[in-house]
């Protein structure tokens, strides 16, 4: 048996969760825009900025060469944290928006053709809908989309098969969505897809911190995600792409560290990853984002997807039994968010009270505009947890709403 994780302890390691926020103590639930950072991470990018700072992959110095090792071993533990096969199917993005952007320009430039579908979900945060929209229109490609059903938002598994068609070239999906907390089930849809010849990316920005995920398992030729979601710094963010077909992928951006040679009227590139790395990269990101990795891994993915699923129910049931509110995203079995609407109340209203009473919330359209038009709404609030936060954090934030329950109802 493995032994029980002390949530209330690891809040030591986050110093910014200790402190008062309009007098009130902080309660952090804006974890889906970004995770706070542990003093690991925060010290992991102090000592290489004090002791190891130089440009990588260039200078043949001592320091150039610590920096590059530190690079390139996160590069290693990226690929062990997803479960891929080789430190060279991981490319080093600004985020999740810039990987999906990756493929959009370089996939889909090389292998879209006029009338080819790509197809997502009705669910997809902006940054998995937009590159393909602008991508359509260069190539003449179409955009479809998997319906979700009501409120819950879950997928319609129903129409997988028809939508599946052999016009569609490519399945993008998200993994958890940031708007309604659905777990999609993933590894299903990638399996079908393969089968008929169709490449899968994944949008795992609510994912790849918040449970053990296993690219291989999951079977998908591209993943993404974010480092500043999982704890890590801002500015850095990972492509997983499977090494056979990152091969066969076009440079993303020119310029140096990706070439081979450069004559006056000819370049010849690097192999993936670094062919898609032009310039000086983010060098302490990826150093930051391996002592995050190594942070989480230590508590256990494992735990802390039960601990964020618990958590989130609790709230669901806490939330549920309340008059007057709207509640998005499955009754069970959701990710570790919740958003919500209360009625006759603004949800911006909404996030700026619970501010008063020192809650971090987001309100807004959760960049997924065309889900909350689905839903027939213009937004929602959202709390979206961690595992430093408590089910005590959880029933203040229900008696806050109560609160501006009352205040409006006045
Ligand atoms: N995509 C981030 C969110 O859901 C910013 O808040």
């Amino acid at each position: 048996m493995t032994a029980a994780v002390d949530w209330l302890k690891l809040r030591a390691d986050f110093p910014i969760l200790n402190q008062l926020v309009h007098g009130k103590p902080l309660v952090y639930f804006d974890n889906a825009a970004t995770a706070q950072k542990p003093r690991a991470v925060v010290q992991a990018l102090v000592h290489y900025y004090e002791h190891d700072n130089a440009n990588v992959h260039r200078g043949i110095h001592e320091l150039s060469n610590r920096a590059t090792q530190a690079f390139e071993l996160a590069r290693a533990r990226t690929a062990r944290f997803i479960n891929a096969r080789h430190a060279e199917e991981i490319v080093w993005t600004r985020g999740t928006s810039e990987a999906i952007n990756l493929v959009a320009s370089s996939w889909g430039a090389k292998f879209l053709r006029p009338g080819d579908v790509i197809l997502l979900t009705e669910a997809e945060h902006h940054s998995n809908i937009v590159p393909w929209q602008l991508l359509a229109e260069k190539t003449g490609a179409k955009v479809a989309y998997l319906p979700v059903l009501g409120d819950e938002g879950i997928l319609d598994l129903s129409r997988v098969d028809a939508m599946l068609t052999s016009s569609v070239k490519l399945l993008s999906l998200v993994h958890i969505s940031n708007a309604l907390g659905v777990v999609n089930p993933v590894a299903e849809l990638c399996a079908k897809a393969r089968k008929l010849g169709i490449v899968t990316l994944v949008d795992g920005a609510q994912s790849a911190g918040h449970l053990p995920v296993d690219v291989q398992a999951i079977g998908c030729d591209f993943f993404a995600f974010s480092g500043h979601k999982i704890c890590g710094p801002t500015g850095i963010g990972v492509l997983y792409g499977r090494q056979e077909i990152l091969e066969q992928l076009p440079p993303y951006q020119g310029g140096g560290e990706m070439i081979l040679t450069v004559d006056y009227d000819k370049t010849t590139f690097k192999a993936a990853p670094h062919r898609f790395e032009a310039g000086t990269p983010n060098i302490a990101g990826p150093i930051g984002l391996h002592a995050a990795m190594d942070y989480l891994d230590a508590i256990g993915r494992d735990k802390i997807w039960q601990h964020d699923q618990a958590l989130a129910q609790y709230a669901y049931d806490q939330l549920a039994g309340l008059k007057d509110i709207r509640l998005f995203g499955p009754k069970t079995g959701r990710a570790g968010l919740i958003s919500f609407l209360l009625k006759d109340v603004h949800a911006h209203d909404v996030v700026t009270l619970a501010d008063q009473g020192g809650i971090a919330l987001r309100g807004g359209h959760h960049c997924t505009q065309p889900l909350m038009h689905k839903l027939g709404v213009e937004s929602t609030a959202r709390a979206s947890f961690y595992f430093y936060n408590t089910p005590a954090e959880v029933d203040h934030l229900v008696a806050v709403i109560r609160e501006i329950q009352k205040f409006f109802a006045a």
